[in-house]
């Protein structure tokens, strides 16, 4: 006689679901949106749909969200708690033992009936999880509000999927599109509140990156800091690129990070050691000649620009060679943002055809900063 089949547990309706990956989706942004992890949430819910418990991921080295969730669930009701319970979860539990052990197993160990997710984990080493998971009987549904996901995810998802940091270059340019004056000096073409939305921007990101041409024009701090001056919570790495030397008494060998120096001009290569350190963002500061270079080799994932209402001329120009020859090869671009700080203009656009959405890129806005 044929086994009897275990009956299917009963799937909960999407309203309590996607309330759920809502709060999962709040409770992941309380995790650093830096570093070589991705923020994410979990809650733990009763057949009936009622909560559990909670949990998020803290950053590289720490439990992930399943994790702390079942941690908070077992020391709240006990070691048997999760058993028939759904796990509502805004990324594809991961399969690997990477610092920690892998979620998948650790939801089958705990006994939960269901994992619900937004987003499939497209880590090389990580995705996988679902397939555990169902190989283990237990029911997997992905996709659950899956773009929100993917905009919550935003540059980290799109470093995952490219196997790359995501790339941001930023220029501050003239009306007349130039990044210095004729003799190169370029401090400042913009005012202060565009200049504090740089900084602020700069601390989103894991590392920032110049050429050689910039370090010995201007002497950059690449520090991150605020309106009085003072350093930021979060400093991105500084990173040098370029085979000349850079002076010891630089300013960006007296920042709180260690610098890197990469005497090359093979831009992929800077960007895999990069990734292989676990920096997941970097933010390009110029000058025009590496940003054309990051622009040229097709490198770029964002682009920051704030404009001046001011007049330069002359021959310093934002960018230069991209290796566009004729009005057929220009690289068009999606506007995603547009916002006035001060007295200047902020355009933030990505390169078509549409990639994935940061999330400052959810709507596009024209409004008068401060
Ligand atoms: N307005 C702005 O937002 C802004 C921002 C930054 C700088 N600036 C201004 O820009 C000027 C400096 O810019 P810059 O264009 O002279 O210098 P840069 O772009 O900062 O550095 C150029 C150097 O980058 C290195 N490099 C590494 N990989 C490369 C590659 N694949 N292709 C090309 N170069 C590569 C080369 O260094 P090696 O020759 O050493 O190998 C090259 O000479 C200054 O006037 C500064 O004030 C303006």
């Amino acid at each position: 006689m044929a086994p009897v089949a275990a009956a299917a547990p009963q799937a909960l309706p999407d309203a309590p679901l996607e309330a759920a990956m809502r709060r999962a989706f709040a409770l992941a942004a309380n995790g650093p949106a830096t570093g070589v992890n991705p923020r994410v949430g979990c809650v733990l819910l009763r057949a009936d749909g009622t909560l559990l418990a909670e949990g998020w991921h803290r950053g590289a080295g720490t439990p992930h969200a399943e994790v702390d969730a079942l941690r908070n669930l077992v020391a709240q009701h006990g070691p048997d708690a999760a058993r028939g319970a759904t796990a509502v979860v805004t990324l594809e539990p991961c399969n690997h033992t990477g610092r920690t052990g892998p979620c998948a197993q650790a939801l089958i160990d705990a006994g939960v009936a269901r994992v619900v997710y937004a987003v499939a984990d497209p880590g090389r080493h990580s995705s996988g999880g679902a397939k555990t998971l169902r190989a283990a009987d237990i029911d997997v549904r992905g996709g659950l509000l899956e773009a929100d996901g993917t905009a919550f995810l935003g540059d980290w998802l799109v470093a995952a999927r490219l196997g790359r940091p995501f790339v941001t270059v930023k220029w501050a340019a003239s009306l007349d599109g130039r990044a210095a004056a004729s003799d190169g000096t370029s401090q400042w073409i913009t005012g202060t509140p565009a200049r504090l939305d740089v900084h602020r921007r700069r601390a989103a990101a894991d590392a920032i990156l110049v050429g050689t041409g910039t370090v010995l024009a201007d002497d950059p701090a690449l520090t991150a800091r605020d309106a009085a001056g003072e350093l930021l919570p979060s400093q991105p790495i500084p990173v040098v690129v370029g085979r000349r030397a850079t002076p010891d008494t630089a300013a960006v060998r007296r920042h709180p990070r260690d610098a890197h120096f990469y005497a090359t001009d093979d831009l992929a290569a800077v960007l895999a050691d990069l990734a292989a350190r676990g920096i997941r963002r970097v933010f390009i500061e110029g000058g025009p000649t590496l940003a054309s270079a990051f622009v040229a080799a097709g490198l770029v994932d964002e682009y920051l620009v704030y404009l001046a209402p001011t007049l330069l001329g002359g021959p310093r120009v934002a960018l230069g060679d991209i290796g566009v020859e004729t009005i057929t090869g220009q690289r068009r671009l999606a506007i995603d943002h547009l916002e006035q700080l001060g007295d200047d203009v902020l355009i933030v656009a990505r390169p078509r055809p549409l990639s994935p959405i940061s999330p400052s890129s959810s709507s596009t806005r024209i409004s008068k900063g401060a």
